[in-house]
Order: structure tokens, then C-alpha cells, then sequence
């Protein structure tokens, strides 16, 4: 299962990549709006930075909403670095510019995908990625978690390459369900990842070595 961090904050990003476990990270218009990265040079600039950071994927968003201005911004974006994914929203015009990437062999990640059809969609696309948002699902009660058990099997009925980014992971038994369920990739904060270290045995059992370490040389 690939580690993708969830951010455009490059403490965190570097935090997560120091741990040796990061594979790709992800952002969108929000969370370059959430560390104040605003205006065209500044976000192209800041998307480099996050690939000088990382080694690998780098997912970068476009803003235009039709096939023209997806395929513009899109280009300008992957010419940035070799590590940026096109980001693209799932909307009609959004497939269609999935199928132009692709046969371009320009990687794109599919986002804001809320169910099994336009996961389907996004597949059949040529899509490299396609990013089901499980947390703003659990958020209107419905199940997050069973959408990717679903895609997983229809993607797998069908041998798709189009790897499943759970995306919009607010937490640690998230990321730990995903991975039961086979989701390729999983993107979250970075609190979500560093709360797989935790056990209060682990803890409870290295204050004991440490403690007895010490007894044994005074
Ligand atoms: O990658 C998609 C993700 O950023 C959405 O997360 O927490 O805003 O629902 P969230």
C-alpha cells in the first residue's frame, strides 16, 4: 500500500518523507489556501517544491471546470516536474480530459469521487489514479469504507490499472481498514500516519527496558 500525505505544508511533507515511508503526496485548491499559497507563480513554484522534497507523485490541481482550460492548465502543470499527477475533478469534461492525458502517457489522479459508477468512469478514462473521498462520506452518515470494497471489486472484475487513492482519511483505523480492504494508495494528514506508531504497550514495555537497562548499569 502506497503512503501519500494529504497537505501543502512543507514541515509536514518533510516530516513525512524523514520517516522514510512516503510515497506521493497529495493536495488541492484548499489546502494550498490553508498555508496561504495564493497566485499563479507562487502555487506552480510551491507544487516544485513539494517534488524537491518527495520522490514520488506529486498531485497537483487544476482550478478550470471545462476541457479546454482542464487540458492548458494541465499541460503547464505536468510540465512543471516529472513527479506531478494532473488532478482533475470528476465531471464529464474531467473524464474527458483524463482520456487525453492519458493517451498523452500524463498521469492523472480522478477526485471527488463519491461513487462506484463514476469510479468506473474514471477507469475506463485511462485514469492513474482515481481519489474516493471515504471521510466526507462517513461525514453524512453514509459509508466510506464500502465504497472502496466496492470499486475494489468491480476494478478487479475488470483487471483496471487505475490505482484506488483513498483519499479524504481523517484517521489511523482509516488507513488500517483501507489496507485490509486492498486499496492501492491512501492519502491523509500527517496525524493519521504518525498514529500508526502508537500502542500504549509498546510505550508501557520500552519504559520498562529503559528502566531496567539502568538498574543493571549504575
Ligand atoms: O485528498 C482529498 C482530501 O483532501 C479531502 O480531505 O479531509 O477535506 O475531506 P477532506
Amino acid at each position: 500500500m502506497k503512503f501519500f500525505i494529504d497537505t501543502a505544508n512543507l514541515d509536514q511533507i518533510k516530516e513525512a518523507q524523514e520517516l522514510g515511508i512516503l510515497d506521493g503526496v497529495t493536495t488541492n485548491p484548499s489546502l494550498m489556501a490553508k498555508e496561504g499559497i495564493t497566485g499563479k507563480e507562487n502555487i506552480l513554484k510551491h507544487y516544485v517544491d513539494i517534488c524537491n522534497i518527495v520522490e514520488g507523485d506529486v498531485s497537483a490541481e487544476v482550478n478550470a471546470v471545462d476541457f479546454e482550460g482542464m487540458v492548458k492548465e494541465g499541460e503547464e502543470l505536468a510540465a512543471l516536474h516529472e513527479q506531478i499527477v494532473v488532478k482533475l475533478p470528476m465531471i464529464k469534461d474531467g473524464v474527458k480530459a483524463a482520456k487525453y492525458f492519458a493517451d498523452k502517457g500524463i498521469k492523472t489522479n480522478v477526485t471527488l469521487v463519491f461513487s462506484v459508477g463514476q469510479a468506473l468512469l474514471a477507469a475506463k478514462a485511462g485514469a492513474t489514479y482515481v481519489s474516493p473521498f471515504i471521510g466526507r462520506l462517513d461525514d453524512i452518515s453514509a459509508d466510506g469504507l464500502s465504497l472502496i470494497e466496492e470499486i475494489r471489486q468491480v476494478y478487479d472484475n475488470y483487471g483496471f490499472d487505475t490505482e484506488i487513492l483513498a483519499a479524504s482519511v481523517r484517521h489511523t483505523m482509516h488507513i488500517v481498514d483501507c489496507a485490509k480492504i486492498g486499496a492501492d494508495v491512501m492519502t491523509g494528514p500527517l496525524s493519521a500516519i504518525t498514529g500508526l506508531l502508537k500502542h500504549p504497550l509498546t510505550d508501557a514495555g520500552l519504559a520498562q527496558f529503559i528502566a531496567d537497562f539502568e538498574k543493571g548499569n549504575k
